[in-house]
Order: C-alpha cells, then structure tokens, then sequence
C-alpha cells in the first residue's frame, strides 16, 4: 500500500482538511491510516497544535501526537523562522526515519506537508526535499480562489521537476463566493489531466461541518481506489 504526501497550492488551503478526510477514507475501508505532520508551527496555550490533533483524531490507528507531529514549534510562523526562533534547525533524516517507522505500522501513512511545495525548511533543504526524501507519491490539494490555476499548475511542475509522482489533486472550496466556480474547476480538471495525467480525487465545497467524514464523502471513491492500487511504494 502507498503512502501521501498532501501538499498544497499555498497555506490555509485545506492541507489538513483533505489529508484528514483522506485519512478517514482509508479507515472506511477498513485500512490502518495514519497521519503524519513532519513540521508543526504554532501551539496553542495547552502546548498543542490544531493539526497535528486533526490528524491524530482523522487516523484509524491510535497514534500519540508526539507520532503524528515529531517536531513542534511554538510560534506560527515560517518552519525555518519558527525553529530558529527557538535556537533550532530541522533535520531531515530523523523525519524520515520517523515517517517510515509509521508507515510500517500502518496500511497508509498521509503526510501532510508544510505550508506550500517549496517552503524552506532550514539549511538541509525545503518541503519538496522531504517529499523527495520521502519518495510518496503527491496529492495537491487546490484551495478554489481567484488565481489558484496557476498556483496549482506551478505547484504541479515543480514537483515533476522533482521526479515525483503526482498522484492526483483535490479541489477544496476556499472562496464559495468564487466567480466561474465550476469553469475553474473544468479547466484544473482538463489542464492538470493533459499536462500530467493527475485525475482529480475530489471536489469538497465550503463545508460547516467540518469533521473528516463530511470532508471524506466528497473524494472520488474510484479514482482514490485506482491510484492508490497503483502505488509504488
Ligand atoms: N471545505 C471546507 N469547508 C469549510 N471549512 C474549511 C474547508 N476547508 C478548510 N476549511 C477550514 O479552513 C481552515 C484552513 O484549512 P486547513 O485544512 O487548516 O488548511 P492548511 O492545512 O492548508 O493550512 C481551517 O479552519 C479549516 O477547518
Ligand atoms: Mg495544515
């Protein structure tokens, strides 16, 4: 079974909204899912960070959050800017290490990326060479607003550049007041379909319910069936 690695058009996107009802999705199927945050920025006054719960609470198997998010800073903030802040750098190999150990437990591990494809991580390197390092295949999650065709096209080709797979994307409504909503839609569809066979695994409009199962009813139970049969890893 594959792992993801779930990134996104940019930050506040709906990374964590999709990996979580990725996440769920798989329990359904009756798959041990488990969720991983290599990067955390930004804890709450109890020492906790709202991700990383998501995650933790959207997995199948009963994880610490210590599993899910290995690395936690405290300000919210740029990961680079948020470790040095605290006298930090973060280190890649330990990341993975902690990321294979997790995907050994469990049926599928959905690691969910840090802000944008490329946010710099520190001195050995940005998201994209974790996601290199990682070797899963990509899930792009488009936040639906003005301008994110060519934010999810740019996004696309630099992880190509990278020779990863882009497994697919999900469309998450951002703006439910978007103009054209559907043509944009149609045109993400035909234009990441043409320029890298990615197949869209979902369109989730702006929810009130925000839990991971309402999220998991709007994925694509076919396309996320067959690309995942197709994993390589
Ligand atoms: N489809 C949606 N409907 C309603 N709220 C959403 C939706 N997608 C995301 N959100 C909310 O928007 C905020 C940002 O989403 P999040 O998944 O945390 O983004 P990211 O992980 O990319 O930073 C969160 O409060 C989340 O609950
Ligand atoms: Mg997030």
């Amino acid at each position: 079974m594959p792992s993801l690695f779930v990134t996104g058009t940019d930050t506040e996107v709906g990374k964590t909204h999709i990996s979580a009802a990725l996440l769920h999705w798989c329990g359904q199927q009756g798959w041990r899912s488990a969720g991983f945050k290599p990067v955390a920025a930004g804890l709450d006054a109890q020492g906790g960070n709202e991700d990383i719960q998501n995650l933790r609470a959207a997995s199948s198997l009963a994880l610490t959050a210590q599993e899910v998010g290995p690395l936690q800073f405290q300000a919210a903030c740029a990961p680079h800017i948020a470790a040095a802040l605290e006298g930090r750098t973060i280190a890649l190999a330990p990341l993975v290490q902690q990321a294979r150990a997790l995907a050994a437990r469990s049926d599928v591990l959905v690691v969910e990326g840090v802000g944008g494809f490329c946010v710099p991580l520190g001195p050995e390197g940005d998201t994209a060479d974790l996601a290199v390092a990682l070797g899963y295949p990509v899930v792009l999650v488009v936040g639906l607003r003005l301008g994110c065709i060519n934010h999810a096209l740019l996004t696309a080709e630099a992880i190509r550049a990278r020779g990863l797979p882009l497994a697919g994307w999900v469309a998450n409504t951002v703006d439910p007041n978007m103009a054209h909503l559907q043509a944009n839609v149609d045109t993400l569809r035909d234009e990441l379909q043409r320029r890298h066979q990615a197949p869209c695994l979902g369109v989730v409009p702006r929810l009130v319910d925000t839990s991971p199962g309402a999220a998991a009813a709007y994925l694509n139970g076919v396309a996320l069936r067959q690309r995942l049969a197709l994993g390589s890893n």
